[in-house]
């Protein structure tokens, strides 16, 4: 039983879990259809609008930041923002992301 407990696996579990609150934040989204993600937009309303919908981070939509950069600082991290690994977002689906945050439109010009 207590080597059960003592197990690496468990132990990185519990880190990865106390590592990771944000897996909180974003409700059961990771449980969506079995842990896959369901394209672009679920993730940036998921996760990302969490706080770039909400003032907490700057924003990112309608800018045409390159999917490249976007997808390097959500791997990575970024000052104040937390990196996010390949097992809470896969590499398709941030691919995905990316894509749909460079390519949402940018606001109308004011005249
Ligand atoms: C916990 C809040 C939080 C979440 C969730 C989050 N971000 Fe961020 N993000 C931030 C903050 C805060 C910054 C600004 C960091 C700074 O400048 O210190 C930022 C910055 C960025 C930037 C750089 C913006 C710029 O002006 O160059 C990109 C790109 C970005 N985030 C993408 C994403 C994507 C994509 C997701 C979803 C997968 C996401 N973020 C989820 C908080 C968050």
């Amino acid at each position: 039983m207590s080597s059960l407990l003592n197990s690496s696996a468990v132990k990185r579990t519990l880190s990865a879990c106390l590592a990771l609150p944000l897996i909180v934040l974003a409700g059961n989204a990771a449980a969506d259809g079995d842990g896959v993600w369901k394209g672009g937009e679920n993730v940036y309303a998921k996760v990302c609008g969490h706080c770039h919908e909400k003032q907490v981070g700057p924003q990112i939509t309608g800018r045409q930041l390159p999917a490249q950069y976007i997808t390097a600082i959500v791997r990575n991290g970024f000052r104040a923002m937390p990196a996010f690994p390949a097992s809470f977002i896969d590499d398709n689906s941030l691919q995905q992301v990316a894509e749909y945050i460079s390519k949402t439109p940018a606001p109308a010009a004011k005249p």
